[in-house]
């Protein structure tokens, strides 16, 4: 089976299960994503905190001089803290509490991505009493529906996501009329792991028709956030190691048609982060049952819970072995039956003790770990190309 090359000797000392990031490749990636947006001189990238808050991957992508996108104000404070400009931070979110709002307005964000007008409201409030004007896009909902998990698509009239458009004219006069509210544009998004570029295609159809009929009405447009959602090879993370930004903002640049100096702002989290990362594991049991075999491994879904959650894959590779493949369940120790990483599934023979990668769980891995049943979080292994210690304190 062809594996990702991991140095193994030197996973000796570590703690399973752990998350295991190759940081040339995440730079790589950025390389990509800055070369590929810079073709257009007014598009933005923001980096979507959730998928991995990691510090040392924060610092990495604030390095390479990525805006932040962000759902809390925690995330705004760890954004901050790893070096994301506030006039680079932008914050979604159905549900911002009075302190998140009053802490991001101090902060001095660039931007509140306000989902309702009872939201909007409360902005202009706390911002008036602050002395301050909130600067605000208004979100809305485009009824596009992305090809993608049910869960993970957010641009349905049904999710609870954004303005919808019977709704959007009023707010935006709302939003002009509230001397503390600084009207700046619209945002978008409609789902993640979105690899048909069509769905992007009808996103950008939907934004131009709304930006006639807002001039139309003699509103102004300002800037448009269409958000994320760009996928990844989950199938087959050896070959395509690096998402397809060039179609993708190929995509935006031949189909969304905006007046010139119109910024664009992108909030990309999966495709940035999701392949530089491997959750390592170690088998504690091969195990016979009934009907299959098992390779009970010391990482769960408290580790990675995209497969139990979504159903989603990943592959699932043993990198101790070169013996002949096998078809195994590999599950976990977590006394939930839905612990489980892949079923019926080739990989070379597992004996006790060897390490298993699971694959492309740099994104939405780290970030949704729990600890059910008591699990420790897992500590970080930063390949440089050389063995490198967690720098964060415990
Ligand atoms: N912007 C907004 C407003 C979002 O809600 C999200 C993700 C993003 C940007 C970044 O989307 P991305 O580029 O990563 O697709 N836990 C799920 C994914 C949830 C995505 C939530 N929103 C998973 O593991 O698949």
């Amino acid at each position: 089976m062809l594996k990702g090359s991991f140095p193994v000797g030197e996973f000796a000392g570590m703690r399973t299960p752990f998350y295991y990031y190759d940081m040339p490749l995440l730079r790589r990636t950025l390389a990509e994503v800055t070369a590929q947006a810079s073709r257009h001189p007014d598009y933005h990238v923001h980096y979507a905190i959730k998928a991995n808050f990691n510090p040392v991957i924060l610092r990495t992508i604030s390095a390479a001089g990525l805006g932040a996108d962000c759902v809390s104000g925690e995330e705004i404070k760890v954004a901050l803290a790893s070096g994301f400009k506030a006039d680079g931070i932008v914050y979604s979110g159905v549900g911002k509490s009075d302190a998140e709002i009053s802490f991001a307005l101090g902060a001095g964000i660039s931007r509140f991505n306000v989902e309702s007008s009872a939201e909007l409201e409360v902005i202009a409030e706390i911002a008036a009493g602050m002395g301050l004007k909130a600067p605000v896009s208004l979100r809305v909902n485009p009824d596009v529906g992305a090809h993608t998990h049910a869960n993970i698509t957010t641009g349905l009239a049904e999710n609870k996501f954004g303005i919808n458009y019977e709704q959007l004219e009023g707010v935006i006069r709302l939003a002009l009329s509230l001397p503390s509210i600084d009207y700046k544009g619209l945002h978008f998004h409609i789902g993640s792991q979105i690899l048909d570029m069509m769905d992007f295609v009808a996103l950008c159809n939907r934004i131009n028709q709304l930006a006639v009929s807002i001039r139309g009405l003699g509103l102004p447009l300002g800037d448009i956030n269409v958000g994320g959602g760009l996928g990844i090879n989950y199938q087959h993370p050896n070959h395509l190691d690096i998402a397809g930004f060039e179609a993708y903002f190929a995509t935006f640049r031949k189909h969304l048609v905006l007046p010139r100096g119109t910024a664009v702002h992108f909030e990309l989290g999966r495709s940035i982060v999701a392949p530089c990362g491997s959750l390592i594991c170690r088998v504690l049991y091969v195990k016979e049952g009934t009907t299959r075999k098992f390779a009970i491994v010391d990482g769960s879904m408290t580790e990675l819970i995209r497969p139990a959650l979504y159903k989603a894959y990943h592959r699932v590779e043993n990198i101790s072995s070169d013996e002949p493949e096998e078809i195994y369940d590999v599950v976990g120790p977590v006394c939930e039956s839905s612990d489980v990483f892949v079923k019926a599934t080739a990989i070379d023979r597992c004996h006790r003790g060897d390490f298993m990668a699971i694959r492309s769980a740099g994104a939405y891995g780290e970030s949704m770990a729990s600890n059910y049943n008591c699990r420790p979080f897992p500590e970080s292994f930063y390949w440089e190309g050389k063995a490198t210690a967690d720098p964060r304190p415990e």
